[in-house]
């Protein structure tokens, strides 16, 4: 296991966090990030889960829209949002054809490690095609997963024209 991994989740300021993150907060570099999002940008959320995300970025002004490749957490984070009364839809999809037309965000998301879970070169490449598609011109596209090294060339082949913030 990488060290920085290891030793980041066991300083207590970490722990103290992650305590948070059930709790509808951005983790500190996703506030970072979203601070320089434009005001009320429209957002897509690309692996929406529960709405962790979502919830707290809708909190702040922006107008979010979530996307999860999992109907149960969909559905899940749907009910949240009806007791919550927020103007905040959840989507299912197949994980591959992003159910939006052309240039509707301002800003996607694909944070919480998500962009790991796209395995293969390939699925890789497609899926940053879409979600350069869905955004405007000058869109900002932000990802995290757990190494630097994840999206290598691809960020230069097919991406070069979005403003990236890598988290
Ligand atoms: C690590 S969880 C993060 C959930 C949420 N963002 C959070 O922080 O609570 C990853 C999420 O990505 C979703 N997912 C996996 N592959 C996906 C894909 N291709 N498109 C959209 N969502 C996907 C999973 O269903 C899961 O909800």
């Amino acid at each position: 296991m990488n060290t920085n991994v290891s030793e980041w989740y066991e300083k207590k300021e970490h722990i103290d966090e992650m305590k948070g993150w059930d709790r509808g907060k951005l983790k500190i570099w996703e506030q970072r990030v979203a601070n320089n999002f434009p005001v009320r940008a429209k957002i897509l959320d690309i692996g929406s889960g529960m709405g962790r995300e979502a919830f707290a970025l809708y909190s702040q002004g922006f107008e979010v829209v979530g996307l999860d490749a999992s109907k149960d957490a969909v559905d899940k984070a749907n009910e949240e949002s009806l007791m919550r009364n927020c103007k905040l839809i959840f989507y299912y999809y197949d994980g591959e054809h992003i159910p939006f037309g052309d240039g509707m965000f301002e800003v996607v998301i694909i944070w919480s490690q998500t962009f790991g879970l796209l395995y293969g070169k390939s699925y890789k490449d497609s899926f940053l095609k879409e979600c350069k598609r869905v955004l405007k011109p000058e869109g900002l596209l932000s990802y995290s997963g757990h190494s630097c090294n994840i999206l290598g060339s691809i960020i230069m082949t097919v991406l070069m024209t979005i403003n990236f913030i890598h988290i």
